[in-house]
């Protein structure tokens, strides 16, 4: 792997550097607080051409290499965790799209993940299944020219601002994990409504929603995948969307760093600046070296997938490391605010409450590890 970035590679992460800096950052505490969706950030990025960065050419996206999305991700979670989220689910609905979808599907809904209408959201989890995705009671009947779907999904990213699902259902219950499959459905859909969203401890402007179907009808040139083969299909969507969630990890981990080191230089104790003391040092010192352990495990794993290589377990061990090790840097970085770092007026405060979710959602520390061990077990 060579570990220096190509021409694109480096305008890709600064142009998302300087959107971040200059328009995501100054938002982020007021959305936060509010529980706002960010409408302008998303519109933000479809005209920096970020939002449907893995898109092709070909239906109007920018085809930006795994490694040039990850910095993307990177610099957009330093500012605001929840407007990376956002980004990351839509180029999850994208990219498994891409990797799925007929020709005729791509052309028909590829180019609505370019624009904020056309957001994308990922319908896998329901109240009784979230690491148990085979576990799945969602029903999808075959009708001759149409799917009926009935059930319920929970904790959908997006999903009240979405133009695109993409919802997994069983179509044969008989067959278990291999009686479910993939289907897309428009935003607005005729029997499928969507609740309100979960009042959440961070992220919060990034809304996680209820899905409902009652009798929707999906045209049978929905399928996405085979019959069957909707776990696959979303299975292989989540290898991918793990770099994204370790990309996130990493830029929280990044702003934790950066937080500490400003303050620590400020806020003076017993005569001198807190990062004359050890104490303080060790910290930022273990923040540092999982900062460049995170990225560098991030990148390696978007590298193989840019080379073609499998990536299910490098992306598991990307995720589980950067994201546990963000919870570390963001209980540090608190540590070394004092008192300040529990109050709402600072940064490091939303970051700890951001960082909570990442070693939760698209798959849980656990079941990285799982994956893992069943990879270096086998
Ligand atoms: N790619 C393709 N296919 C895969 C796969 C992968 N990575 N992993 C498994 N499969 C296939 C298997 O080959 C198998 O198919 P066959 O029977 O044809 O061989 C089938 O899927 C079932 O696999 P397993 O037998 O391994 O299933 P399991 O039940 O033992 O375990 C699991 C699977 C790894 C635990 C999986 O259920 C899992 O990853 N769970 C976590 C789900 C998750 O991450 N949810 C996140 C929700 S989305 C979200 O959070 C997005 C958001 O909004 C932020």
């Amino acid at each position: 792997m060579d570990l220096r970035l190509t021409e694109t590679q480096e305008a890709a992460r600064q142009t998302a550097r300087e959107l971040a800096e200059k328009k995501l950052l100054p938002a982020a505490a007021k959305l936060d607080a509010g529980e706002t969706f960010p409408v302008e950030a998303v519109k933000d990025l479809a005209e920096a051409g970020l939002l449907g960065m893995r898109i092709p050419e070909s239906h109007g996206g920018a085809a930006l290499d795994t490694v040039s999305y990850a910095l993307t991700l990177m610099e957009i979670a330093r500012a605001d965790a929840a407007v990376a989220v956002t980004l990351s689910v839509n180029n999850l609905v994208a990219e498994t799209l891409a990797n799925f979808a007929t020709p005729a599907q791509k052309d028909a809904w590829l180019p609505r993940l370019n624009t904020p209408e056309g957001l994308g959201a990922f319908a896998l989890t329901e109240p009784q299944a979230g690491s148990d995705a085979s576990n799945l009671r969602t029903r999808a009947e075959h009708k001759g020219s149409h799917y009926l779907l009935n059930g319920e999904k929970t904790w959908i990213t997006s999903a009240n601002h979405a133009g695109v699902f993409l919802v997994m259902a069983v179509t044969d219950p008989a067959k278990r994990s291999k009686g479910i499959s993939a289907f897309l459905v428009e935003g607005g859909a005729k029997g499928m409504t969507v609740g309100k969203h979960e009042p959440k401890m961070g992220q919060r402007a990034s809304h996680s929603c209820p899905v409902f179907f009652k009798d929707c009808k999906v045209p049978a040139a929905n399928l996405l995948g085979g019959e069957g083969e909707g776990l696959k299909v979303a299975l292989s969507g989540l290898d991918s969307g793990r770099i994204g969630i370790a990309s996130l990890s990493v830029g929280i981990l990044q702003a934790c760093l950066e937080e500490m080191l400003r303050y620590s230089k400020e806020r003076t104790a017993f005569g001198k600046p807190i990062a004359d003391f050890q104490a303080i040092q060790w910290m930022i010192a273990d923040t540092a070296v999982e900062l460049e352990a995170a990225r560098n495990l991030t990148l390696a794993a978007a590298w193989r997938k840019d080379a073609g290589e499998p990536i299910g377990e490098k992306a598991a061990m990307a995720k589980l490391f950067a994201s546990e090790a963000a919870n570390r840097a963001a209980y540090r970085a608190t540590q070394v605010f004092g008192g300040y770092g529990y109050s709402r007026e600072f940064r490091v405060e939303r970051l700890y409450r951001d960082a909570r979710v990442l070693t939760l959602y698209e798959g849980t520390s656990e079941i990285q590890r799982l994956v893992i061990a069943r990879n270096v077990l086998k």
